[in-house]
């Protein structure tokens, strides 16, 4: 192994590849994606267009057999990857976690946001009508955000993204948020106890006695009570 190589400095690679890269500029510029940059969690989007082997830029295709939409072409896919890690897109798979982001995967739940916040990955957005069946060469997984179809990977991969950021170590400025979210396992999968601020009443309607006591042991024993019993 290289004596600089990544998994060494602590530093996590999170690449994106998209046709839409611009559609990622907004997140990350989000603070705590900022934060999580200065602590060595490097996210890059890259675009397979720049990357394609064909003529006039050309990245999809018609797909074999006939039917609706277009399909995102594998040997632009593989290009992409070749150029980007500078190994045989096949070897890509064997440092970090290749993920096709489609309908058709596992869905993402919080389980899988900390197995994939453990090292380095890359996730392929596909858009049309997908990428190419033999993508499965190149890949490690599949996965989805829940069952709907979206137009393209672009905000699965945000959400993806999102999910593993807030739990690389530093990200959060409080880490006890971390640990009590929504969904995390020392809530037993239930979800967080409901929030209040300022003004203590709104239109009659009041917030509970409990939290403006000052009794911490009460408002603990309260907030316990609240949790997995919302809706
Ligand atoms: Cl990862 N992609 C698309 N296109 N639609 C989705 C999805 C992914 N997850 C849920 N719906």
């Amino acid at each position: 192994m290289l004596p600089l190589a990544s998994s060494d400095m602590g530093e996590r690679r999170l690449d994106v590849f998209s046709l839409f890269p611009a559609a990622f500029d907004w997140y990350l510029e989000q603070v705590h994606v900022r934060r999580a940059a200065d602590l060595g969690t490097r996210i890059a989007v890259w675009n397979y267009r720049d990357y394609t082997p064909l003529k006039h830029l050309q990245v999809d295709d018609t797909p074999f057999g006939g039917g609706a939409g277009m399909v995102l072409r594998i040997d632009v896919v593989a290009a992409a990857l070749d150029a980007v890690y500078g190994v045989d897109c096949e070897l890509v798979k064997q440092e970090r976690r290749v993920i096709e982001l489609t309908p058709k995967g596992r869905q993402l739940d919080d389980a899988l946001a900390g197995e994939l916040a453990q090292g380095d990955i890359c996730l392929l957005c596909g858009r049309y009508e997908g990428i190419d069946e033999r993508v499965t060469n190149l890949i490690t997984d599949r996965v989805s955000i829940g069952p709907y179809v979206l137009s393209g990977g672009e905000i699965a991969a945000m959400a993806m993204l999102d999910a593993v950021v807030r739990k690389i170590e530093g990200a959060i400025s409080n880490p006890a948020s971390i640990v009590q979210e929504s969904f995390a396992a020392d809530l037993e999968g239930g979800t967080e106890y409901p929030q209040y601020s300022r003004p203590a009443e709104f239109r009659g309607w009041r917030v509970p006695d409990v939290l403006l006591s000052g009794h911490h042991a009460e408002i603990e024993r309260w907030r316990a009570a609240q949790i997995g019993r919302q809706k």
